[in-house]
This record gives structure tokens, C-alpha cells and sequence, in this order.
């Protein structure tokens, strides 16, 4: 088969390289320039945002599967143009990529569905969502409806930040995404996501994992991408799961079947999970990044007919074997991020862990520069390690950390504390 992969970011090398393996697999071309992507993909030239490229591309070299990592194409409805070509692609729909595109558009779903989720309310006129906080009180959540590159969400602990977050969000801080906002109930208890593969019919768990969204040690720090993960996350329980499956994800894909906007695809269900249960905290229409990594490192089934089946709605039947070695992934990023940082710093030392077992550094933010690497974005490499424990599995992660040589790039220490 010949695959087109669009995306560019740590998530698409994991992808891709768990792709590689395949048997099934003839070629496999990306939108992605990083060293990592280029060593197991041919680059196509050709733009994520552009779908009438896309679709010639495909039809060019004769792509039997493109597989769209970002949330931005899907929401933009790449997915709908693949399959109006009659091209096959894992994702979903336009329609039902809004579990991501809106924050109101999920919580009025859960409301319908009657999932356990926070108590929200929706507004669109500054004055009237000042007087929801100053009746609910803090600490409150503040988001904006749509996409802001996981920036457009406060937890508020005092009345000061809801309103600098509510002015920031009018004022126009996210664009489009910020003309309206929902406002939450603060949810306490330790988070988790769950990954499910969907076919529009049948859902097939994939695994579990909890990712380090803060930059600091110990949480603190503003919001990133995400510094780190490992799978599977021990606070998801059998219980847990079957919960989330039964209370959240099976009313969420009936109800988008019943409205006939079916879901295909990985979702991401981001719960937080506490002695009443898992409740939702939000949705996101494609893998987590860097949870995709520890995923692919502790899958052992073939990905390839998975995802072919995930989008030709044939996943009824199909199992996936997992290695039990939970994985565990450092995202070493530049210096200043998430605020400025700059770029064209050398990283050395990669070479030295080229060869390992159960090591793997995924490329996000690189690019080769006269034979070179060089430092190109903000999250920069997911060093990647499976080993019998969790513990096993970060000091692994961070001996490989330890031998790269990038003076510029930072990472936290502590990923996996949770677990470990
Ligand atoms: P989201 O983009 O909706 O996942 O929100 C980003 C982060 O904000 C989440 O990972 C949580 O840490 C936090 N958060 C979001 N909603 C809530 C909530 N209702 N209660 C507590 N924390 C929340
Ligand atoms: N790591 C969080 C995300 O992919 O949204």
C-alpha cells in the first residue's frame, strides 16, 4: 500500500515509523522535512493546508491510505475533500472533527447525552459571562470555543485571572476562537486520556496514557504542547476504563451517528478521574502528541490495517496486542519555550542512540542543516524509552537524554513522578 502521511511533528515521526514496519506498507510519503520523518518517508512537496494539492498528490502516486496526524486539516474538513476523490483517509469527518473544533459544541453534546462532564455555560457578550463567574466563583475555567493551539484554556484561582482571561479572550487574543468562550466548573481529581480507534459503527480501546502539560518541575509553569508522557497510566483502571467507555465515549458515538455525522478515527478523551468516576474534560479529534509516541513504542500489532480499517469502517473484529513494558517519553524543547526561543542550535549525540532496543528519538522542531542537526521549533525531540516498569522505563528515557549534546534545549526531570 502506498501511504501519504500529512503532518510534520513528533506525532507523525512515531506514526510513520510504526507504520514503516509494516509488511503491508510499498511507500510512504510525508508532508514532514524533520531528519526523523525523512529517514523513513519521501517528502512530497506539498502543503498540510493545501487540499486541492493533496488530493492531486494522491491521485499522482497512487496513495491507497493518507493519514492525517493535526487537528487543524481535519477540522478544516480534509478528510470530506479525501473522500469526495474517493482517497481513503484515517481521521474524521469536518462534521465530526467539532468535538475538537468547539469546546460548546462537545459540552452541549454531553449535555444531550447526559455524559458526566463539568457544569458550563456559553457566552458570546463580556458582561454576561462576568456575571456567570461572579455568581459561580472561583476557581473556574475559562476556555475559548474554538482551536487555539492548546493555549485558549485559564483555570482561573481568583476573580483577578477569570477577568483578565475573559478581556483577553474579547479583545480578540484568539481570533475567531475566542468570540465566544464556555466557562466550566473546576473538576479535581488526577487526569488521564484514553485513546479509542472508531470506524463510525465499532470502537476499539487503544490505551491509556497522562501527559506533563506544564513546562516546570512539580506542574508549575505556564501550559505547553505537552513535556512528556508514558502509557499506561495506572489511575486507569479496568473500572476506569469500562466507565469511560460505557458513560462517555459509547453515548458520544451514538449520539454523532444518530445526527448522521458517524465518527472515524482516533478520539482522544481527556477525563479526569476522581472517586465519583471519570468525567470528561474535553475531546480532541486525533492522537496526542506526546502521547502518540509511548503508544506506538508499546504497540506490537501492525498499524497499518488498523487505521486502513478505522477509515473504511471495518474495525468489527480487529484486536491489537500491546507490549505489558509500559513506555515512557522526555520532550526536550528549546530554550524559552513556551514563550520565545530561538532556532539553529546543533544537536549532537543522536548517532550514539540510533541502534538501541526499546530506545527511540522522535524528531518534532529539527531540521538537517549541512549535515547537521539543527533545532527548528519549540518542542524539539521525544526521547522515547519501554522497559519492565515505569520507573525502568524513565531512567532508560533520560540516559538517552543525557548522552545528547544540546546546550540550548531543556527538558523537565520529572516525568512519570505520578507513577513512579
Ligand atoms: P483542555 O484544553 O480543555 O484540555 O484544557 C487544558 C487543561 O486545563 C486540561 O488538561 C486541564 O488540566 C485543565 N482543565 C480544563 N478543564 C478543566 C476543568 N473543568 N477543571 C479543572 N481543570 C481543567
Ligand atoms: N499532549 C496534548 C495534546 O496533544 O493535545
Amino acid at each position: 500500500m502506498n501511504v501519504f502521511l500529512v503532518g510534520h511533528g513528533g506525532r507523525e515521526h512515531a506514526l510513520g515509523w510504526k507504520l514503516a514496519q509494516s509488511p503491508l506498507l510499498s511507500s510512504l510519503w510525508s508532508t514532514g522535512t524533520n531528519p526523523g520523518l525523512l529517514a523513513i518517508s519521501q517528502p512530497s512537496d506539498v502543503s498540510a493546508e493545501d487540499q486541492a494539492a493533496i488530493v492531486q498528490f494522491c491521485k499522482d502516486q497512487s496513495i491507497d491510505l493518507v493519514v492525517v496526524g493535526p487537528e487543524a486539516p481535519l477540522v478544516d474538513g480534509l478528510v470530506d475533500v479525501l473522500g469526495e476523490a474517493g482517497i481513503a483517509a484515517f481521521g474524521p469527518s469536518q462534521a465530526a472533527a467539532q468535538l475538537e473544533g468547539s469546546k460548546y459544541f462537545t459540552k452541549a453534546l454531553c449535555e444531550e447525552a447526559e455524559i458526566p462532564t463539568a457544569g458550563f455555560g456559553h457566552f458570546s457578550d463580556l458582561q454576561q459571562a462576568r456575571a456567570y463567574v461572579a455568581e459561580k466563583g472561583t476557581p473556574i475555567v475559562i476556555k475559548a470555543d474554538g482551536l487555539a493551539a492548546g493555549k485558549g484554556v485559564t483555570v482561573a484561582m481568583t476573580n483577578r485571572e477569570a477577568e483578565d482571561a475573559l478581556e483577553d479572550c474579547f479583545a480578540g487574543q484568539f481570533g475567531d476562537a475566542g468570540a465566544s468562550v464556555v466557562i466550566e466548573e473546576f473538576l479535581d481529581g488526577e487526569e488521564a486520556s484514553i485513546f479509542i480507534l472508531c470506524d463510525g459503527e465499532n470502537m476499539l480501546p487503544l490505551a491509556s496514557a497522562q501527559d506533563h502539560k506544564r513546562v516546570g518541575e512539580g506542574d508549575s509553569g505556564p501550559n505547553t504542547g505537552g513535556m512528556g508522557a508514558y502509557s499506561p497510566a495506572p489511575v486507569v483502571t479496568n473500572t476506569v476504563l469500562q466507565q469511560t467507555l460505557d458513560r462517555i465515549i459509547a453515548p458520544t458515538l451514538q449520539t454523532l451517528s444518530a445526527r448522521g455525522t458517524p465518527y472515524r478515527g482516533v478520539l482522544y478523551a481527556g477525563l479526569m478521574i476522581n472517586a465519583d468516576g471519570p468525567k470528561l474534560i474535553e475531546y480532541n479529534c486525533r492522537f496526542g502528541d506526546p502521547e502518540c509516541q509511548v503508544l506506538m513504542m508499546r504497540m506490537q500489532s501492525d498499524l497499518l490495517p488498523l487505521l486502513l480499517a478505522s477509515a473504511t469502517g471495518s474495525l468489527k473484529g480487529s484486536t491489537i496486542d500491546w507490549h505489558d513494558a509500559p513506555a515512557l517519553t522526555v520532550v526536550m524543547a528549546a530554550n524559552g519555550y513556551p514563550g520565545p526561543y530561538q532556532k539553529g542550535s546543533v544537536i549532537s549525540g543522536l548517532e550514539f542512540l540510533s541502534n538501541q532496543d526499546d530506545v527511540m528519538v522522535f524528531h518534532a522542531g529539527t531540521r538537517q542543516h549541512d549535515g547537521r542537526i539543527v533545532a527548528e521549533g519549540g518542542r524539539v525531540l521525544a526521547v522515547t524509552a519501554r522497559a519492565g516498569t515505569i520507573s525502568a522505563a524513565q531512567q532508560r528515557a533520560y540516559r538517552a537524554v543525557d548522552s545528547i549534546d544540546w546546550p540550548q534545549g531543556f527538558c523537565r526531570r520529572d516525568i512519570g513522578w505520578r507513577a513512579v
